[in-house]
């Protein structure tokens, strides 16, 4: 394609996109598929490849996070980012509205927008001519921190203003809302905590902290959204009231919230309150109250100011959803991916409607700080949908505390060792443990694992329940006889579970790695893995040293990997498990090349050329490098000041070559 024709190609693709994206992050109405969209998404990365100089920052390709940043600058806002006056109570409300009321030149022409009060962070959006050029955080209200790229990635704020149904002003700056929606929030924590990294304690924190990442890429893979619902400032604006202002964010491409209402009076402000207290739980997104706005702009600048907030809005907040109860007893709870949780089982309480009686109190630094003991007299908070969660105990100076809790030294589910990780406590025994079973069979079988169909949750946990999967090598024995006898089996189905359990038990060794669930290693990993070290015996080989070399693994992960295998029972399941599959080995491995099959190992510096040069030569001839020496080894090769690996080299009997004789075996070989 011709320079000309990819421009208007180019052009015709993000209109395209743009149009998509907006049908499905806003207005939750796709009509593509996943795969037809994603071929228009590809077919303009390759143009924008192409012809790198047409790639604009308004691309739909530019949201997937660009460099990190070493700080955030500060911002100035458009106009002050002010705050809301609040209260609780209906009295308050009445004191309001009633001043508002007296406050305008004709009272009759009061009305109100009423909206809820999401529970997340502001932001500031900034357009000129319909571009996003700027977004900051609130800060102190005048100034912010810049956060621009971070926006980017959040597929919900418009990168250009949609100007089909109204024109775009020169410049616009629009207030927002940054959340996490309840669903996506539960999604991320398992995530977090499958990957051992600590959850978030709520929607809110898990926004803010997902939006204030220097590394935008990480903001990208968080579910954000934004939900417009104010202009800043803008210039050559024409609306008149709140609801038309929502009208035209709606039209330029925002996503605005579909509960706002245009009450009449404080009877209405009331009854609106009530309503959405009692839908609060049901809600996609967590609120702490609604937002009373008065809709008549005009009306709004005879109100003006306090130095703090707006004398035409206010904040009518839901009563706190936080009571009080005793702990009766505290236990050790093990999760799907190990992890061991101790949860305070209390006496039941009635928080908002919903009772109560148990919290995870997270892990044992958490437990440490708060000092809860069984006994002791708690606050206890439940915000939303989200678990409820153990504020602190309430001090009662006449009363004897009992001990406090400590963790069992063995797992309450399969009596292993447990250790400790940070500030968690886990179970090691991740093929056999029960509690674990069900998360790991699931996972075992998943997409970017061996992905074998028809190996869901509902599936894995009648295999446990059942008693037929006890270990999970134990999957791969099931037969078709003993799956008809389970619920929603029918011939067919269970000779399909079968069948596709034995296709998989040839995997290629990256799936084979991903599936294992090792703490930490995804799918990037484990293709790094298997690309580095070409088996599955030179993977379960590899000491913390020769796994550091690999691309993608830290200090940290490379000892859980050694860990993981390590442990016992992992040993014993791992072999129980390459007994019964054939994991291939991996590609480049295979690349024939004169060296190939020849596992080499460098150590001390070289003259002619950097130890990183000598491996590349090496590889690039099909050999294998390693980082530590064992049987297995081929080669040692051997500079100036080598290390403890030359030793046990000559210990092993393991040829040694010197800078020379590695330079002459090249030469050999033909290199
Ligand atoms: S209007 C000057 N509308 O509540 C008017 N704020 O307590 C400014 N908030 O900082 C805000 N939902 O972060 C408005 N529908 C809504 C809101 C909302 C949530 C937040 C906002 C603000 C805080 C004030």
């Amino acid at each position: 394609m011709n320079r000309q024709s990819a421009v208007a190609r180019i052009e015709a693709l993000r209109e395209q996109i743009r149009r998509h994206d907006h049908l499905y992050y806003v207005l939750d109405s796709p009509e593509l598929s996943d795969a037809e969209y994603d071929a228009l998404f590809r077919e303009l990365q390759i143009q924008e490849d192409i012809f790198p100089d047409l790639r604009t920052p308004d691309s739909p390709t530019q949201r997937v996070g660009g460099e990190p940043l070493s700080s955030f600058p500060s911002v100035p806002h458009e106009a002050p980012m002010l705050s809301l006056d609040s209260d609780q109570t209906e009295e308050a409300l009445r004191r309001f509205t009633d001043r508002v009321e007296r406050g305008v030149d004709n009272p009759s022409r009061v009305a109100w927008v009423v909206e809820p009060k999401l529970d997340g962070l502001s932001i500031e959006l900034l357009y000129e001519s319909g571009l996003l050029i700027r977004a900051s955080t609130r800060g102190d209200g005048v100034r912010g921190e810049g956060i621009t790229e971070n926006a980017r990635t959040i597929r919900s704020i418009p990168l250009r203003l949609r100007d089909e149904a109204r024109p775009v002003p020169a410049r616009l700056a629009v207030r927002g809302e940054v959340i996490i929606r309840v669903d996506a929030f539960d999604a991320l924590n398992e995530r977090l905590i499958s990957e051992e990294r600590p959850p978030f304690a709520n929607p809110r924190n898990a926004a803010a902290g997902s939006l204030r990442q220097l590394d935008p890429r990480i903001t990208a893979s968080r579910p954000l959204e934004v939900y417009a619902y104010d202009v800043l400032a803008s210039s050559g604006l024409d609306v008149a009231t709140q609801w038309e202002t929502l009208a035209a964010l709606r039209d330029w491409g925002f996503l605005v919230n579909e509960y706002p209402e245009r009450v009449a009076d404080a009877e209405g402000i009331l009854a609106y309150h009530e309503r959405l207290h009692t839908q609060r739980d049901e809600l996609p997104f967590e609120i702490d109250g609604i937002v009373i706005k008065l809709d008549d702009l005009t009306a709004r600048e005879e109100l003006g100011f306090t130095s703090r907030h707006p004398r035409w809005a206010f904040a009518f907040k839901f009563p706190p959803q936080v009571e009080q109860t005793r702990i009766e007893r505290i236990l050790a709870s093990v999760g799907r991916t190990g992890v061991v949780t101790p949860v305070a089982i209390m006496e039941p309480v009635n928080i908002g409607g919903v009772t109560v009686t148990r919290a995870s109190l997270h892990n044992r630094e958490e437990l440490a700080r708060k000092d809860v003991r069984p006994g002791d007299l708690v606050r206890v908070q439940r915000a939303g949908d989200v678990i409820p969660q153990v504020l602190g105990r309430i001090e009662e100076p006449d009363r004897e505390r009992g001990p406090a809790f400590r963790m069992p030294a063995t797992c309450p589910s399969c009596d292993t060792e447990l250790v400790e990780r940070g500030p968690f406590t886990v179970c090691p025994n991740s093929f056999a443990c029960r509690a674990q079973l069900k998360g790991r069979i699931q996972y075992f079988g998943s997409r970017g694992a061996l992905d074998i169909e028809g190996l869901g949750e509902e599936t894995a946990r009648l295999l446990v329940d059942e008693g037929l999967v006890e270990r999970l090598p134990d999957l791969l024995d099931l037969t078709a006889e003993q799956l008809v006898e389970l619920e929603g089996f029918a011939e067919i189905s269970a000779g399909n579970l079968v069948a596709a359990i034995e296709a998989a038990s040839k995997p290629e060794l990256y799936r084979f790695v991903a599936a294992l669930g090792i703490p930490e290693v995804g799918g990037a990993v484990s293709r790094s893995l298997a690309r580095h070290f070409g088996t599955l015996d030179a993977i379960i080989g590899a000491d913390e040293d020769a796994l550091t070399d690999v691309e993608g693994v830290g200090p940290i992960m490379a000892a859980r990997i050694v860990a993981f295998f390590a442990e016992p029972h992992n040993a014993e399941n791992m072999a129980r498990l390459t007994e019964r599959m054939q994991v291939q080995a991996a590609e480049a491995a295979l690349v024939g090349g004169a060296l190939e099959g020849k596992t080499f190992v460098f150590t001390g510096g070289m003259e002619s050329m950097s130890r990183s040069d000598a491996k590349k030569r090496a590889e690039a001839l099909g050999a294998k490098v390693t980082g530590s020496v064992s049987k297995k080894t081929d080669y040692v090769v051997a500079g100036a000041d080598p290390g403890s690996k030359l030793d046990k080299a000559n210990k092993l009997g393991v040829t040694v070559l010197d800078e020379a004789g590695f330079l002459a075996l090249l030469e050999e070989v033909g290199e």
